[in-house]
């Protein structure tokens, strides 16, 4: 049953800097002009959090900004400390979740599966925390998951604005990998003013494996800009810009949310013919070129 958690922004704001997300959490407090909160962590020698809270949030509204890469479930369980804590102490918790793991789990696809970001839901609310913000959520289905107001902003028209302001493009064309980020390619063409196209792709669910179906264009002089939410073993990326290539595009340019780019993802996508990897710092790496504080602060300012 969903409540009615509009924010009381009434009250002193604080954002609350998870281990995770210095960063983008300074950037928050930074943009609404709110007190950063420091959160102390360590680890045991055994692995385990040790999470003290350093400022006192009784009776405020406090945004906790953590991020959701690898190792995720370290920074889940950190972020169930720090929402349980505040919100003991009398707090209104907002988490600000920039990259939300698990999203690509929300329903049993294959049967015993575990809808692994409906336990999320549940356990996010069971230590407090009153609404959720994250950023390019892989389906906008897996927000219906959660029984506390739950919302997700958009880094694509940032990504397009960095690909017009850094990339000479010629004659662009935005490309979705599959039909699941569509209307996100949809997104970054509007600020482009260019073409777009969605491959179909298909992933088996028990091998992984993944099959792009091919598609008759002609892209001689064209650059293509591929657009996804999380790039992972850029097996996604690779595949598509193989066709590209194929096809014709003298430059092919992999923007994401999300740059997990684990297990070589990077040099896998070179090989298939990338010549530029552009990611957001949800994630934190090399390729993190777009920062989401100003998006995920426009979102608080705008209620
Ligand atoms: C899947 O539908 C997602 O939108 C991404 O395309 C996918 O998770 C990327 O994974 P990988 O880089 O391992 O292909």
């Amino acid at each position: 049953m969903k409540e009615n958690n509009n924010l009381d922004l009434s009250k002193d704001w604080i954002v609350a800097a998870g281990p995770a997300s210095l960063d983008i959490a300074a950037g928050l407090a930074s943009k609404l002009g709110a007190k950063l909160a420091k959160v102390e962590s360590i680890d045991f020698p055994d692995g385990e959090s040790k999470v003290k809270i350093l400022d006192e949030p009784r009776n405020k509204s406090v945004a906790i900004v953590q991020s959701l890469y690898p190792p995720q479930d370290k920074h889940l369980f950190q972020l169930f400390l720090i929402a349980h804590k505040m919100s003991e102490d009398g707090a209104d918790v907002t988490a600000v979740v920039p990259y939300l793991a698990y999203a690509r789990q929300d329903k049993e696809f294959l049967r015993g599966e575990i809808v692994s970001l409906g336990v999320i839901s549940h356990l996010l609310r069971s230590v407090g925390v009153r609404r959720l913000v994250t950023v390019d959520i892989h389906s906008a289905q897996g927000l219906g998951l959660f029984s506390i107001p739950a919302y997700s902003c958009s880094a694509v028209p940032l990504l397009a604005e960095y690909a017009s302001a850094n990339f000479n493009l010629r004659n662009p064309i935005a490309v979705s990998p599959d039909f699941g980020s569509s209307s996100r390619v949809e997104a970054f063409a509007a600020v482009l003013k260019s073409e777009y196209i969605s491959f179909k792709k298909t992933r088996d669910r028990t091998t992984g494996e993944i099959v792009t179906e091919e598609q008759k264009l002609n892209l001689r002089g064209r650059d293509a800009v591929i657009v996804d939410d999380m790039i992972s073993t850029g097996g996604s990326v690779a595949k598509c810009a193989e066709l590209l290539k194929k096809y014709g595009a003298p430059r092919v340019i992999a923007m994401c949310t999300h740059g997990l780019m684990v297990g070589g993802a990077a040099d896998k996508m070179t090989a298939a013919g990338v010549d530029e990897i552009v990611a957001s710092n949800t994630v934190p790496s090399r390729y993190s070129k777009v920062d989401v504080a100003p998006l995920i602060a426009n979102y608080f300012q705008t209620l």
